[in-house]
């Protein structure tokens, strides 16, 4: 993949978070998810790239624009695309930290494809890789990772969706000794965050989404993290589903490589201010924004602060 898409996409982000950013706070979730999918698409247009959408606003039947299939870009490299354009619609309508636009590209063929149900997800940063598994309780993981960081449990903390299905993950990892974040909402973060020393946490446990999966996979891909995620239907017509897009094993634990695999690239701009991205902050005829992007090829994490003025930006 081009190194200079890896710039590229970052305006694709930046349009997404400025457009929904206006709407923070303002109790409307559906506002705010549209303003971002309207944004993101219209700079699509402008990424010179051969992309199909993989991971995106849902079915083609239920999602107009964004949806799994849609052809984007202007022409170039063929690349599939996972996408959220606001991660966290929830945290924007109430204004709360972490809300995210995001995507990632891969080579065809590079990225899962599966249905918008449930995934059951471990993710930690490169200090965990080869050292948590899936497959282990939530005690074997944090004796593991405590070990790997030369730490005691009680030094680490780790990041939970905050829904009943995870009262006993909870239960096991406070018996444990280790330190909960709980969190409303936007696990795409949360797993980004463990890459973070400065953020404090160490490990995401629990169940969330299986897109959110795959795009969390992308970026610990490029920062050598580690990630693993088994689906967790809800429903038969979900395995159904997931057996459509090629999921043959429904109770397969997919590795970091099978979920983002190749040469793979991640961007994402802060929405809302968070652990590891300012949100958009707007000033009188402008805004700023910070994204991050990065590709596996090379493990470069770019950080990048803008500042908008919307003069010149009249679809913001
Ligand atoms: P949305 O942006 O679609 O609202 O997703 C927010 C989110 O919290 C994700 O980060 C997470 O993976 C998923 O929802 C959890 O799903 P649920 O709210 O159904 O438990």
């Amino acid at each position: 993949m081009d190194r200079n898409l890896a710039l590229e996409a970052i305006r694709v982000t930046e349009a997404a978070a400025l457009s929904c950013a206006r709407l923070t706070g303002r109790g409307d979730e559906k506002a705010a998810d549209q303003a971002a999918v309207d944004a993101m698409r219209r700079a699509f247009d402008a990424l010179p790239i051969d992309g199909t959408v993989v991971i995106g606003e849902g079915e083609r039947d239920e999602a107009p624009m964004l949806y799994i299939g849609e052809k984007v870009g202007s022409g170039g490299p063929k690349v599939d695309i996972a996408l959220d354009p606001l991660e966290g619609t929830t945290i924007c309508a109430t204004g709360a930290p972490n809300a995210l636009a995001v995507i990632a590209m891969a080579d065809g063929g590079n990225l899962l494809h599966c249905p918008d149900t449930y995934m059951e997800k471990i993710a930690v940063g490169p200090v965990g890789k080869g050292v948590v598994d899936l497959n282990k309780t939530p005690t074997q993981n944090l004796q593991a990772l405590a070990e790997a960081k030369r730490c005691n449990i009680e030094d680490l903390t780790v990041i939970i969706l905050s829904r009943p299905r995870h009262e006993a993950i909870i239960k096991e990892v406070r018996q444990a000794g280790a330190r909960i974040r709980l969190i409303g909402d936007g696990d795409v973060s949360a797993a980004i965050a463990t890459t973070k020393p400065e953020t404090g946490i160490d490990l995401l446990l629990g169940i969330g989404g299986a897109p959110e999966g795959v795009l969390a996979a992308a970026a610990l891909r490029c920062v050598g993290g580690e990630f693993q995620g088994r689906l967790a239907p809800r429903n038969n017509e979900e395995i159904e589903r997931a057996k459509k897009m090629g999921v043959s094993d429904i109770k397969k634990k997919f590795s970091i490589e099978e979920l983002a695999a190749g040469d793979v690239m991640f961007a994402a701009t802060g929405v809302t201010d968070g652990d590891y991205l300012d949100g958009v902050h707007f000033f009188p005829g402008g805004a700023t924004t910070q994204s991050v992007v990065m590709r596996s090829k090379t493990r470069t994490i770019r950080i990048i602060n803008a500042t908008h003025y919307f003069d010149h930006k009249p679809n913001y």
